[in-house]
């Protein structure tokens, strides 16, 4: 029976554990470069347990940042900083991902703790958006700029460069962030893909941008490193994308050398769901069934028995967690322990002798 604390081989690649930390965006790089602060902040959860660290959306392109603050490997400067992060997830056993992103029309906002406030931040920078279609994403967002064949080429090649950077830094995964939408999700999309060209339209023109960077990031990585992609199920809005066009995509992306779907939902504005635990599960366990390949089930599924019992019975195959991860840096040691599962092998040596023999509070178990 799977649970928690199973390996899983992906290509020559087996993670440790099935608990993931989920992208997240912190806003807090400069000029795409990461520093101590993601450090600090991406180390804590490898020394709490979590088998594979994602780092959050990472832009391919300058233009293609979600906020002045989010890092980029557009540029090899941007490597060195990536590196001491692969180098401290990897020296606590971690897997170390990164998610390669593009955020299209929702490019050039601002950290959302400063949204609705007067407060700017003095190195803002703001710029135009390119994206399918010259649709913003809300009524007070910038007009994008449609992208023209040319751009097509070169947002692809952007894409495979900043892979082969990704690689460099010492990255052992690498997920494409295909959801919320941003760019790749903007082309899927008829609701933000009004093109007349072979980019938009039918179904298969739509996901056909997607599937170049999809191929273009699989030969810009080594055969034995596993590729994740991160969808949004649904789009969640009247004329949006459905699960079945999720489902074509991912067996699409599947057959481009896919090796994971990360199930999410949503990112235009007004999407609507049911919020509650397991959210997205449903979704994620019908792309395993009907697409035939491994999921990572995201969205409020920080609570220890449903995430083992998604396990277990099969709906999912690797956890995701956001903000549970960061109000809890040592969930997986937490939840384990919850489960009465060992938990010894899940902390740092230099801590787990001592938590064991912790008097009153801990068992042998730890
Ligand atoms: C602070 C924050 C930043 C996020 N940034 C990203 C991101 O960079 N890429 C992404 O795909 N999802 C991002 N998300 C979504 C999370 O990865 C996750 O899918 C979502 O929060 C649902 O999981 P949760 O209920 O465990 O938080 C972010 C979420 C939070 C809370």
């Amino acid at each position: 029976m799977t649970d928690l604390l199973s390996p899983l081989p992906l290509r020559g690649l087996t993670l440790p554990n099935r608990f993931v930390v989920s992208p997240m965006c912190q806003y807090s790089a400069r000029g795409g470069v990461v520093g101590d602060y993601h450090l600090v902040h991406l180390g804590r959860f490898a020394l709490g347990g979590f088998g594979t660290v994602i780092v959050e959306a990472t832009a391919v392109t300058a233009e293609g940042r979600i906020t002045y603050g989010c890092p980029g490997l557009w540029d090899d400067a941007q490597i060195a900083g990536m590196a001491r992060i692969t180098a401290l997830l990897r020296a606590q056993g971690a897997v170390a991902g990164i998610q390669l992103a593009h955020a299209g029309r929702k490019a050039s906002s601002i950290p959302p703790w400063l949204m609705g406030t007067d407060e700017r931040e003095a190195d803002a920078e703001h710029w135009e958006p390119v994206a399918p279609s010259a649709l913003p994403h809300a009524e007070d967002a910038p007009m994008p700029r449609a992208m023209r064949e040319a751009d097509i080429e070169a947002e692809v090649a952007a894409w495979a460069a900043a892979t082969k950077r990704a690689v460099e830094a010492g990255f052992q995964l690498i997920e494409i962030h295909g959801a919320h939408g941003y760019l790749l999700n903007q082309f899927l999309s008829p609701l933000s893909n009004r093109r007349e060209d072979a980019y938009g339209g039918s179904a298969e023109n739509r996901m056909r941008f997607p599937l170049k960077v999809v191929e273009a990031v699989r030969a810009a990585m080594p055969e034995d490193m596993p590729l994740f992609l991160r969808l949004s199920a649904v789009d969640g809005l009247d004329g949006g994308r459905t699960i079945e066009d999720s489902v074509a995509f991912a067996r699409a992306a599947r057959d481009r050398g896919v090796d994971v779907i990360d199930v999410s939902a949503g990112g235009f504005t007004g999407s609507r769901f049911e919020i509650g635990p397991g959210m997205y599960l449903p979704w994620a366990a019908q792309i395993r069934e009907d697409a035939g390949l491994p999921v990572m089930a995201v969205g409020l599924m920080g609570e220890a028995e449903l995430a083992a019992e998604a396990l277990s019975d099969g709906r999912a195959d690797l956890i995701g967690l956001g903000r549970a991860a960061l109000d809890d840096p040592n969930w997986p040691l937490h939840a384990a322990r919850q489960l009465g599962t060992e938990t010894r092998a899940l902390w740092p040596k230099q801590a787990g002798y001592a938590i064991e023999r912790w008097p009153g509070r801990n068992t042998a178990k730890g």
